[in-house]
């Protein structure tokens, strides 16, 4: 079964083909990187229009790459949400009118979920279920028991920060271009992390919550001083910063890795799959086998770690073979949906 997947939740325009829900035949990005930069994040409204310019000439790209006519496509899967309304939009709306003119089925699938199927496509070796999930993306941050592909059950979630958007806002605080994240692992390289105190913040009475507005305003109150409109962020020197940015990180990512190995210990799992941009940064993969070497870790490949359209159509094809059918056409994109729905 070759299928299509289509993703546009953010600011990424995304094709691919895979085939059999693992074989990734083409993944094609249209990332708005420039666009978005000059504003510090993603202005939902330019997101969208940009979408719309990207949509036919990247789909054209993204089946030549992968040697497949259009009319050779099985099933088309296109994250329907979570995310921005008018990009989400954009795809759902492309893959309806595509299923429609080829009357080949189409399918929305949880773009948090396809996050965590990314790195269970990057595996050779199969999957182990139950495991926990872990999405560390710029829009969220959950621990989720997976009991299989497509059933999952949330255990953990941010109250309010997502991990991605914690290091983008951070980012800003220190001048650093959009997507903070790859600046402040790059900057923290040469800085020393026990310099500074930073502490994620703990949820009263949930454990496996996760709290980075108030680590976001220590390091914000440390290059600014308590009083913002006096600002003394110029002052702090280059170390400075790589120091604000290596304790920070620090802090961050150990709060991942030491409520991901609590839930893992308290359901008696031993594989954690990781997905989502965050992913990417290699002092959390450092940390989690420096904090238990025995854990299997499923990671995803290069490509399959921000948002990307190769595992939505993997995931796609999952949910299409689940439940046996398509979705209808009066299925809409959505801004929040809850997880396992
Ligand atoms: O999964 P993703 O593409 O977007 C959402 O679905 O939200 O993740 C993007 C996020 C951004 O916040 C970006 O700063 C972060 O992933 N990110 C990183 C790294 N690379 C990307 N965060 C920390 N370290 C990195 N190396
Ligand atoms: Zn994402």
């Amino acid at each position: 079964m070759l299928v299509l997947g289509i993703e546009s939740t953010c600011d990424e325009t995304a094709f691919a083909v895979v085939r059999e829900g693992k074989e990734i035949l083409s993944n094609v990005i249209a990332s708005q990187i420039d666009l978005q930069k000059d504003f510090g994040g993603v202005v939902p409204e330019l997101a969208a229009r940009r979408h719309v310019d990207a949509i036919t000439p990247l789909l054209e790209q993204c089946l030549q790459e992968a040697g497949v006519p259009l009319n050779e496509i099985d099933l088309i899967a296109v994250a329907h949400g979570p995310g921005l309304i008018g990009p989400l939009t954009i795809g759902v709306t492309a893959a309806k009118a595509l299923s429609l003119s080829l009357q080949k089925p189409f399918i929305g699938v949880n773009h948090i979920e396809a996050h965590l199927y990314g790195a269970i496509m990057s595996s050779t070796e199969p999957v182990e279920f139950p495991a926990l999930g872990v999405v560390i993306s710029g829009g969220h941050t959950a621990l989720v028991l997976m009991h299989g592909i497509g059933h999952y059950s949330l255990i953990g979630q941010s109250v309010d920060d997502a991990i991605g958007e914690a290091f983008d806002k951070v980012a800003r605080i220190l001048r650093l271009p959009y997507p903070g994240g790859p600046e402040i692992e790059r900057l923290a390289a040469s800085g020393d992390a026990r310099r500074y105190p930073f502490k994620a913040g703990k949820v009263k009475d949930a454990p496996l919550s996760f709290s980075f507005s108030g680590l976001k305003t220590s390091v914000l109150y440390t290059v600014n001083g308590q009083n913002v409109s006096e600002s003394r962020g110029s002052q702090l020197d280059m170390q400075e910063i790589s120091d604000v940015a290596a304790s920070f990180q620090w802090a961050a990512l150990m709060d991942i890795v030491e409520k991901s190995l609590a839930a893992a210990q308290l359901y008696g799992l031993n594989t954690l799959v990781l997905g989502g941009g965050v992913t990417n940064n290699q002092k959390l993969r450092e940390f989690f086998t420096q904090a238990d070497p025995v854990m299997r870790y499923c990671w995803p490949n290069k490509g399959l770690s921000v948002d990307n359209a190769a595992m939505i159509a993997g995931l796609g094809y999952h949910c299409f073979l689940n439940r046996g059918e398509g979705d209808a056409y009066d299925l809409e994109a959505k801004t929040c949906i809850p997880f396992g729905v």
